[in-house]
């Protein structure tokens, strides 16, 4: 038995604000049970949902450091054994993060915690697999303060880097306060390449957790083969593109899955009308017209629906797509649907559109998962113009429902949809390749015209997408690759 866990920040169906939690939530899924024992640890926020909250159990507590109080609670769902490290102090509120600054207290708390729990819960496994900065410290921990104790001498550990924007940065002082680990990874960082000088979280005055995490962890994964080339320069590269080419040798690009259970447009219960491959041109309509009903918006079937399902932020092309907003709302022929929550002044200017356009645009600014499969039911395109894209799981949802994404090629967008060639009649969804509003413009026209004037065409590519597999049987094998490299 293959022994693996997973350390990280969020997990579907505890705790989500992002497509990190869907991964975390479904990727332990897909291995064999007979051959792989894989667990997951993560927080025990105080706003995880009560009715997984009275279904935990208690598996004692002790003193870090004989100083901070550890809580272990644990439950089984869909065969796969949950920890999570109880704190109330650390994890209270109402949501999973707040700022940085405290935030990096409170996951380096969790990182040390969740080596901590190992010997107590009996569980060692072979490989720690760490998501995102807030389980960074775990390899550095693991390679530093717990290799005086045999327990952990030999585990190995993998760093899957879901959006490298994210770091966790602070300065020295302050990290080296909170971790309590030994001055030498805090070295004064020579520029870290081909193996010289790994080792340090330090970049000049600042200290970083998830570098750490990269210099320390045994392989380094991200979530989709063009990010993991992109991650390697300047410009996708945040800052680590130095450290990351260094690592070449050891950075595997595995492209993301959905739940195929989960997102199924055939007995989805969220849809108005399921449907499937087979009558997706008579019941997609019919789903329309609810969803227009619904929204509010003018109830017909020639409207060109369009709609945005995202985190609200720069990463995700907002700015291109105001800039081209008067021009896709004045035609009078497509309709906006947008559906997400972020930064104030997206959440603003889709407000705004929405008062100008009020039959055009409908700016749903919250957070519902029904909505969003309402919408993934109904809808003609999906749109995804992102800056940058690690992965992005909405053009796969988009696929799966017989929606056709139209995204820039950038990252995971670049691996899972083909453009359209309407020479060849091959593709599945329509794309651009630079981070310019007239680029998107011109995909949004190219979309529409196809729309309305070659609809055999058009239901074509929803054809072919819906024919695609990115459930995680894609991946799968790969991943079961990494980890029997590893463990040689
Ligand atoms: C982050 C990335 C997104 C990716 C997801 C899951 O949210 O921004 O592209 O799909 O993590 O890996």
């Amino acid at each position: 038995m293959k022994k693996i866990l997973f350390v990280a920040s969020e997990c579907v169906p505890f705790i989500k604000t992002g497509g990190l939690a869907d991964v975390v939530g479904s990727l332990p899924k897909i291995f064999n049970k007979k051959e792989y024992d894989v667990r997951v640890i993560i927080p025990n926020y105080e706003c995880i949902k009560s009715e997984y909250k009275s279904k935990m159990k208690d598996l004692g507590n002790f003193y870090l450091d004989d100083i901070v109080y550890v809580g272990i609670k644990t439950l089984k769902l869909d065969g796969i054994q949950y920890y999570f490290i109880d704190n109330e102090y650390y994890f209270k509120g109402e949501v999973p993060y707040y700022d940085l600054f405290q935030d990096i207290e409170r996951f380096a708390y969790f990182s040390k915690a969740a080596l901590s729990i190992l010997p107590v819960i009996d569980f060692r496994p072979e490989i720690i697999h760490c998501h995102d900065w807030q389980a960074g410290l775990v390899p550095v921990y693991l390679n530093s303060i717990f290799q005086g104790n045999e327990f952990y001498c030999g585990i190995r550990t993998i760093m899957t880097v879901h959006n490298l924007r994210f770091q966790g940065k602070w300065n020295v002082a302050h990290i080296q306060g909170v971790t309590r680990l030994p001055d030498e990874c805090f070295a004064p960082g020579r520029l870290v390449s081909l193996n010289q000088d790994m080792g340090v979280l330090r970049e000049h005055r600042e200290a970083n957790l998830l570098r750490g995490g990269l210099v320390y962890s045994d392989y380094i994964t991200t979530v989709s083969n063009t990010y993991a080339g992109e991650i390697q320069t300047p410009y996708y590269g945040e800052g680590l593109d130095d450290l990351l080419r260094g690592r070449s040798d050891r950075l595997w690009g595995i492209v993301n899955g959905i739940d195929y259970k989960v997102y199924n447009p055939e007995t989805d219960e969220d849809l108005y009308f399921n449907y499937s491959q087979k009558n997706f041109r008579t019941m997609k309509k019919k789903n329309k017209k609810k969803l227009q009903e619904e929204l509010g918006l003018e109830v017909s079937d020639k409207m060109f629906t369009i709609a945005i399902i995202s985190r609200l932020t720069d990463q995700k092309g907002l700015d291109i797509v105001d800039y081209v907003m008067d021009r896709i709302c004045a035609s009078g022929d497509i309709q906006f649907i947008v559906l997400g929550t972020g930064d104030g002044r997206y959440e603003d200017m889709f407000r705004y559109y929405q008062g100008k356009y009020p039959n055009n645009v409908s700016a749903n600014i919250c957070y519902s998962d029904a909505l969003s499969h309402k919408i993934y039911g109904s809808v003609d395109a999906m749109l995804v113009p992102s800056q940058f894209e690690p992965c992005g799981l909405t053009q796969l949802m988009a696929l799966r429902y017989g929606t056709v994404p139209i995204v820039r090629e950038t990252g995971g967008l670049k691996d899972t949809v083909e453009a359209y060639n309407e020479f060849e009649q091959t593709g599945t969804g329509f794309s651009f390749a630079n981070y310019n509003g007239d680029e998107l413009f011109d995909q949004i026209e190219y979309a529409k015209s196809t729309f309305y004037e070659q609809k055999a065409k058009w239901n074509k590519i929803v054809d072919r997408g819906m024919k695609t597999d990115w459930s995680w049987d894609y991946s799968a094998g790969t991943y079961k690759a990494l980890y029997d490299e590893i463990l040689g």
